[in-house]
């Protein structure tokens, strides 16, 4: 049976205090539930994260393709691992835009993640201007075409995807229990077809953009929404600690 998964992105955010405050929280919550709890806190913050809890799965925002060499600032998937991280971020919208990854180098990163032994938590997710046209179907499968397309049986069936909605991303927008579920059930059949029914109903797929505790219950009780990937939200241990007990959640199988 797939895993359900809440995780914290915790994005360019909080104090090394807030952090440590935060992360303690988050193992209290932890002890409580029987669903998974994942944080990506900022790069900085991950050892202190990782020696601070053991109850939760703690992974980076994001990781190099190359395992060393003159790459300034950067911080390779394998150096990562070796600090104790077990997954780490994909394809996320603000890094595909901000910093311009093309799908071409986030196949890179997703190879690297997996030579080195972390979990990819690949996201994907169309715009605004995407979705009206009605092409937001098509448009993700190619996404996942492009960068997960090419991975072995044994490779997939590591990877957890992130359906993000660009226009749902810190802007209080959500999309609808109804938009979610179409997605989600359609990138479970893209596996589905790519690879095999029991790597597609094994694979956590998980809600992100603007889910809060009001919206939370209603996402999650769609069949499959293996839970979510949560930004704003997540720096609010009140906030959090209610979208693990959102009754639709604990009721669900
Ligand atoms: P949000 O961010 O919950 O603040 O919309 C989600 C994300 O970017 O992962």
């Amino acid at each position: 049976m797939r895993k359900k998964i809440i995780a914290g992105n915790w994005k360019m955010n909080l104090s090394s205090e807030e952090a440590t405050e935060l992360i303690s929280q988050y193992a209290r919550i932890a002890q409580s539930s029987e669903v998974n709890l994942m944080v990506f806190p900022p790069m900085i913050y991950l050892k202190d994260c990782i020696k601070a809890v053991t109850n939760i799965g703690v992974g980076a925002q994001n990781g190099f393709p190359i395992d060393s060499g003159a790459f300034t600032g950067e911080v390779s998937m394998k150096q990562i691992k070796m600090a104790g991280a077990n997954a780490v971020l994909i394809g996320h919208s603000e890094r595909r835009s901000l910093f311009h990854e093309s799908d071409a180098f986030l196949k890179q990163k997703i190879d690297a993640a997996l030579e080195s032994g972390l979990i990819p938590f690949f996201c994907c997710g169309e715009s605004l201007e995407v979705r009206n046209s009605n092409e937001h179907i098509a448009f993700v499968q190619n996404q996942l075409h492009t960068v997960l397309g090419h991975l072995s049986d044994d490779q997939m069936s590591q990877i957890v995807i992130a359906y993000e909605p660009i226009w749902a991303i810190g802007t209080g927008l959500t999309a609808s229990s109804a938009q979610a579920e179409e997605m989600h059930s359609s990138i479970r059949n893209w596996i589905k077809t790519q690879f095999n029914s029991s790597i597609s109903d094994n694979c956590s797929i998980l809600y992100g953009g603007s889910c809060n505790p009001s919206n939370a219950a209603e996402l999650f009780a769609c069949p499959n929404v293996d839970g979510g990937l949560i930004g704003g939200a997540s720096l609010k241990s009140t906030d959090f600690e209610q979208l693990f007990s959102a009754e639709a959640w604990i009721t669900l199988n």
